[in-house]
């Protein structure tokens, strides 16, 4: 028997027993009669307690060898610590030992592995299992953990049952680009590894698995960032005889579930909001709603001066941050500066002061009024104290600029709480989105996403306008999931083929087996996939996905422990009858 007791279960009422822990050497501290160690292992840290007068000679002679991270065990007696540790729920006890034992040796680590540890980002990935051994990085694992199993544990109880669906697939298109795996008995062919079980989940459905679901790895060959990973984890729903309506009340269940259990927080119903409106009230399709700060369209009150940046404007739209007219020149200009920034791209930005007395003041006085600026200010619904920040220029771009200095704005003020939890429905997608690199329209969500039918008729002539029975669930400004009510009918999956470019044999040779099996017998059905990586992120307060994933990627996809991507051998190659074609 390596234990009898983990390091974090031993306390006041186990004191005179008899022992054996196992785990690392956290720290020794060495006073020359007496020695401490710190034994840790993932349950908690026990003290040890080695003492020239009490402990066999040959055994304290040992001690004092042992080194940061050597793995032990030890036997002993638990007794009374002298001065006890109320921070520590082994706090109250140490462990007299009378046998150790080295089970292996350890290098010295290449950072502290403590809470706050001087490790940089690149060290800690190419140790990624020292890491593992720290606080932050464990406990975010086991509360990834905990969220799965939640998870499990409530859809099942809704008669929802896990399936596994292939990794060796063909190409899913969800929008990036595959990672292909070549195929040695099939020479010149490839897998895809998937997106998404997209169409997987929807054949499940013609077979008859009413409620599916699956926490499973998707793979997507996109660009990195805080909240994406290449591969990634997936909660992957589907389910038969369903509206949006009863989709969005099963998940929004599972959510609120999640909420109440992991973080003891009761939501009430979530808002929904529809695209549009998201779109113009907040600039994206993610708002975070902790806060306020809506948009306030300006065109009307302010392109009837002399102003020429405004004039000649699409929009002019403004948000009002919260007691910040006390702002001096030197935060304004750093605000300029940051939506001047070329990942912004804004041009310029205009301000106005609301001040306690009433009164206005702009860095276009010259141009506007106070009766202009009264108006301003009623659009954003500005607040004496408050100072107004006004962007122009093309719709589009302007949205999204100033969707990013709301967030700006909200995190330097502090509005974005990790432990506040704002949930909601964006609703009513558009199907498709004109793409102008390619010249035509790429589905929004996925091609097999259903029209909704009272839009129908604009598909033909107004196919930009057509919304679809699409929706997102957004927590705290992220997109933790999506989802919509799929098409079940031949002819219409065709149709949406054709709308997206897809000629009738490159649609048969891509999506054959899908548009076949829906001629026999597909029911109504729709479903969603959260992002398990996001949700358990956000959760515990993050927006970077890394710290919640056991062995990530970094931003370039390499696994830098295990160094992957890595080149393979000649014969490998040839094996799989691959020539490489790469410019020395
Ligand atoms: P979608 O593409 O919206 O939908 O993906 C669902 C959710 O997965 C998460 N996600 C990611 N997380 C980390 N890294 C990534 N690279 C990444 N990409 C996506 C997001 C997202 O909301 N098959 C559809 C679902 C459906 O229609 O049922 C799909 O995959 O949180």
């Amino acid at each position: 028997m390596y234990r009898s007791h983990s390091c974090g279960a031993l306390n006041a009422t186990h004191i005179n027993t008899e022992v054996t822990l196992a785990g690392w050497v956290q720290k020794s501290r060495d006073k020359g009669f007496m020695i401490w160690v710190d034994l840790r292992d993932r349950y908690g840290i026990t003290q040890l307690i080695f003492d020239e007068q009490r402990t066999d000679k040959a055994v304290f002679e040992k001690a004092k060898s042992l080194g940061r991270e050597f793995v032990i065990q030890v036997k002993g007696t638990v007794i009374e610590r002298e001065s006890k540790n109320p921070n520590m729920a082994t706090g109250d006890i140490e462990i007299l030992v009378s046998e150790l034992t080295v089970l292996n040796e350890a290098m010295l680590p290449p950072f502290t592995i403590e809470d706050e540890t001087d490790g940089g980002e690149d060290i800690r990935m190419k140790y990624r299992y020292l890491d593992i051994r720290r606080n932050p990085v464990k406990n975010a694992l086991l509360f990834r953990h905990k969220v799965a199993m939640e998870v499990r544990n409530y859809l099942s109880e809704l008669d929802f049952c896990e399936i596994e669906t292939p990794y060796l697939i063909k190409s899913t298109p969800e929008g990036a680009r595959d990672f292909v795996v070549p195929s040695r008995m099939n020479q010149g062919q490839f897998y895809a590894l998937p997106q998404s079980p997209q169409t997987f989940k929807q054949l499940l459905m013609v077979g008859g698995m009413d409620k599916y679901f699956q926490i499973v790895k998707c793979f997507r060959d996109e660009d990195l960032r805080a909240d994406r990973q290449p591969e990634f984890t997936q909660i992957d729903c589907e389910m038969a005889f369903v509206e949006q309506e009863d989709i969005l009340n099963v998940f929004e269940g599972l959510t609120r579930h999640l909420l109440k259990a992991l973080k003891g927080i009761e939501v009430d119903q979530f808002p929904r909001m529809t695209y549009d409106y998201a779109m113009k009230t907040y600039g994206n399709d993610k708002p975070d709603i902790r806060f306020d700060m809506k948009f306030g369209e300006l065109n009307a009150v302010a392109q009837h001066k002399d102003f020429a940046v405004f004039n000649s404007a699409e929009l002019v739209v403004g948000i009002a941050a919260p007691g910040c007219a006390s702002y001096t020149r030197k935060e304004i200009d750093a605000l300029i500066d940051w939506v001047k920034r070329p990942q912004i791209g804004a041009s310029g930005m205009v301000y106005v002061k609301c001040e306690a007395d009433g009164t206005f003041k702009s860095s276009v006085d010259k141009f506007y009024d106070q009766d202009d600026l009264k108006k301003w200010a009623d659009a954003t619904n500005a607040k004496a104290g408050d100072l107004i920040l006004i962007l122009s220029g093309n719709a589009n771009k302007t949205r999204a600029q100033l969707s990013a200095l709301r967030m700006e704005v909200a995190t330097r003020l502090g509005l974005r709480k990790p432990d506040e939890f704002a949930p909601l429905w964006v609703v009513d997608f558009p199907l498709l989105e004109w793409d102008e690199e390619s010249g035509r329209y790429h589905a929004m969500h996925h091609p097999f996403t259903s029209p909704k039918p009272e839009d129908m008729k604009l598909i033909e002539t107004d196919p930009g306008k057509v919304r679809a029975n699409a929706y997102d669930m957004v927590l705290n400004g992220n997109e933790i999931g999506g989802g919509s009510i799929r098409i079940h009918d031949k002819e219409l999956q065709s149709r949406m083929f054709s709308l997206l470019g897809f000629t009738p044999e490159q649609a048969e040779a891509q999506f054959g087996f899908l548009m076949n099996a829906f001629q026999f017998g597909a029911p109504p059905h729709g479903g969603l996939a959260f992002g398990l990586d996001r949700l358990v992120a956000i959760l515990g307060g993050q927006e970077t996905i890394r710290d919640f994933i056991a062995f990530p990627k970094n931003n370039s996809g390499r696994d830098v422990m295990i160094d992957a991507p890595s080149a393979i051998d000649e014969a490998q190659l040839a094996e799989l009858h691959i020539q490489l074609n790469i410019a020395k």
